[in-house]
């Protein structure tokens, strides 16, 4: 295999063969995903809630997320990977979006970058393509504005579909390479998929669009609690990982193990 790169990504939308992204956040995922051929990893500022544990992604800062993305690249030779900027990392002006991707490069190794927000990011969109950073933007539901959109909630519904058009033409005409498209509805989606020569990449956005994304953590089970509407548990990683560990736990109380196997003679 070769490094996946953002042409195979585009050769795909053409073929009308949808392609998977996950989130990673450290080398030995890292490696699974990418042995199980997923071309393009995230490192999303979903590291917030996943890795930190905060309760938003607004705290998350470039210095807690740099070292993750330095992981990913190591532990995966052929994903294309993209690191979240986070927020208060690109807001200010284009000149702190450039500052924060190059670190983004240079420092972790990323790429591409993913940035969130619609027309309203162009500028910064257009500032980075001009300096041979490709973008990934992401509209609809942007969790690091959850503030100012209300909470989490379903975007582009009635009137809202005429902004989400108006977002996803934007970024794609200031150069972004893909566009996620997060909690819109499904039809929503379609039309932007189709109206978009770049790729559309769904989370909540139904199966139309040219490529899924999901958390790991919640693609895998990892979390016990209740997910979004949104996600397909496809293992259930934390109960196995809680009985792994109980297991544990009693044979070292019960002297099991180590057993004779696990030891040294003299
Ligand atoms: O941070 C993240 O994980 C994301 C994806 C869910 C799109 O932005
Ligand atoms: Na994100």
């Amino acid at each position: 295999r070769t490094r996946t790169r953002i042409h195979h990504l585009q050769a795909l939308k053409e073929k009308h063969e949808p392609w998977p992204m996950l989130t990673a956040y450290d080398y030995p995922t890292a490696q699974i995903f990418d042995d199980a051929g997923i071309p393009v990893l995230l490192v999303g500022d979903s590291a917030a809630n996943v890795v930190y544990g905060y309760d938003t992604t607004v705290p998350v800062s470039i210095d807690e997320l740099i070292p993750l993305v330095r992981a990913v690249v190591r532990g995966a030779p052929n994903a294309l990977v993209v690191a979240d900027l986070p927020f208060g990392s690109y807001e200010v002006s284009a000149e702190q979006a450039l500052e924060t991707s190059i670190r983004f490069m240079k420092e972790g190794g990323t790429h591409a970058v993913k940035l969130e927000g619609g027309e309203r990011m162009a500028p910064k969109i257009q500032a980075l393509t001009a300096a041979g950073i490709p973008v990934m933007a992401h509209i609809g539901f942007t969790p690091q504005s959850v503030n100012s959109l209300g909470g989490f909630r379903v975007q582009g519904r009635g009137s809202g579909a005429d902004q989400l058009i108006a977002d996803a033409l934007a970024v794609q005409d200031a150069g972004a390479f893909s566009v996620v498209m997060e909690m819109v509805p499904a039809e929503l989606a379609t039309e932007v998929t189709h109206k978009l020569t770049i790729p559309t990449i769904g989370i909540g956005a139904g199966n139309e669009c040219d490529a899924q994304v999901l958390v790991w953590q919640d693609m895998a089970g990892l979390n016990r609690g209740k997910t979004a509407k949104f996600v397909r548990q496809f293992a259930s990683v934390g109960n196995e990982l809680l009985r792994a560990a109980s297991d544990y736990a009693d044979a070292v109380r019960d002297r099991s193990f180590p057993g004779p196997e696990h030891s040294f003679t003299s």
